[in-house]
């Protein structure tokens, strides 16, 4: 079987990635320090799977730590989600998430390079297509950011885009990720983030468990349908499963790809949230505020090149992905 180090495994896409992996029989080993994680996500994905990922407590900061992990394990490739990824808390601590996510994949890189690994699927997002473009978003477009934390999936692209030229052999995938919602059917892990949420969903879902009070909506002027912000929202599910299609393309392909996983479809605030009254049975009570500092007023996928080279569509619609993300909220209340 086929060894696949997941940085950031026990995170919400990484623990989601780690279950699919299992399911297509690929040996999974997850290294994460447990900044924004529980380490019985592990037991989670045991209890979904049947199989126990082998699970370093390490940070990409301590080479001799990533070392260890490439001199125990055979490992056939890599699939990098670990990283600091929120845009606010990145403008007031930019040393912070240069450090991080920047020399944190270096060390990974360098022990791949040192143990023969050359394969790797990165972690990116559509926030590297920053201010200047208009979506539906195509991977030729240039690369912009507007604050440190996307800067910082900018720079990992051209640093993984430099290797592939330098180093033939090397296989790349950067999956540009739109909004990833939802969670598993079993309701056992998806989104449980630390303290009061920034994304929409999660902080939906704290309102309709009674949590939080009510959800503010950043604004209701932008040029859109309804004025509010529109987002390409995809199911934690299947961005895990465009994980492994691209796994496998790179076990065929070399060089550097960027590929979008978003649906192609557009869902505004209000829709999200008259998708979470009908997932939850209840009121979501809404207070319109001033717009977020930084945010655009839309962003969707253009998704033909997943499908033509990855031979992966996402399936799941909003209802779904609001059922999925309540079902998990009532279960971990
Ligand atoms: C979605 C919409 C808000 C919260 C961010 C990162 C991006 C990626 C995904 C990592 C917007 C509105 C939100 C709230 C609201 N993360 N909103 N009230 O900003 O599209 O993307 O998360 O890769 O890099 O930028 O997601 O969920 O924060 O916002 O009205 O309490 O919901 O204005 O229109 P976003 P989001």
């Amino acid at each position: 079987m086929k060894n696949i180090l997941v940085t950031g495994g026990t995170g919400f896409i990484g623990s989601h990635t780690c279950v699919k992996l299992i399911e297509n029989d690929y040996n999974v080993i997850i290294m994460d320090n447990l900044s924004n994680s529980k380490a019985e996500t592990v037991d989670k994905i045991e209890q979904i799977t049947g199989k126990r990922p082998l699970f370093y407590k390490a940070d990409m900061l301590d080479t001799s730590a990533v070392e260890k992990i490439f001199q125990e394990n055979d490992i056939f490739a890599v699939i990098h989600f670990a990283g600091l990824k929120a845009v606010g808390e990145s403008v007031q601590k930019p040393l912070e998430y240069y450090s991080n996510n920047l020399t944190g994949t270096l060390n990974i890189l360098s022990s791949m390079k040192k143990h023969g690994c050359e394969k790797i699927v990165f972690s990116s997002s559509a926030t590297v297509y920053g201010i200047d473009n208009k979506a539906p978003y195509t991977e030729d477009m240039p690369t912009s950011a507007t604050n440190p934390y996307g800067y910082t999936k900018v720079m990992i692209e051209q640093i993984l885009h430099d290797l592939t030229i330098a180093d033939a052999d090397f296989s790349v995938v950067a999956l540009r990720y739109f909004n990833p919602i939802g969670a598993h059917k079993s309701g056992l892990i998806g989104e449980d983030p630390n303290g009061i949420p920034n994304n929409l969903v999660p902080y939906i879902a704290q309102v309709a468990c009674g949590k939080l009070d009510h959800l503010r909506v950043f604004g209701n002027d932008y040029d859109t349908p309804d004025g509010t912000g529109v987002r390409d929202y995809i199911h934690v599910s299947d961005l895990a499963s465009g994980h492994i299609a691209a796994l496998k393309y790179s076990e065929c392909n070399k060089g550097f790809r960027p590929i979008n996983l978003g649906t192609g479809k557009g869902s505004s605030v209000l829709e999200v949230v008259k998708a979470y009254e009908k997932a939850c049975g209840k009121e979501i009570p809404v207070e319109i505020t001033p717009r977020r500092a930084g945010d655009i007023a839309t962003s969707f996928a253009d998704t033909k090149l997943a499908e033509e080279i990855l031979h992966w569509k996402a399936e799941a619609g909003i209802d779904e992905m609001c059922a999925d993300s309540w079902n998990f909220t009532l279960k971990n209340l």
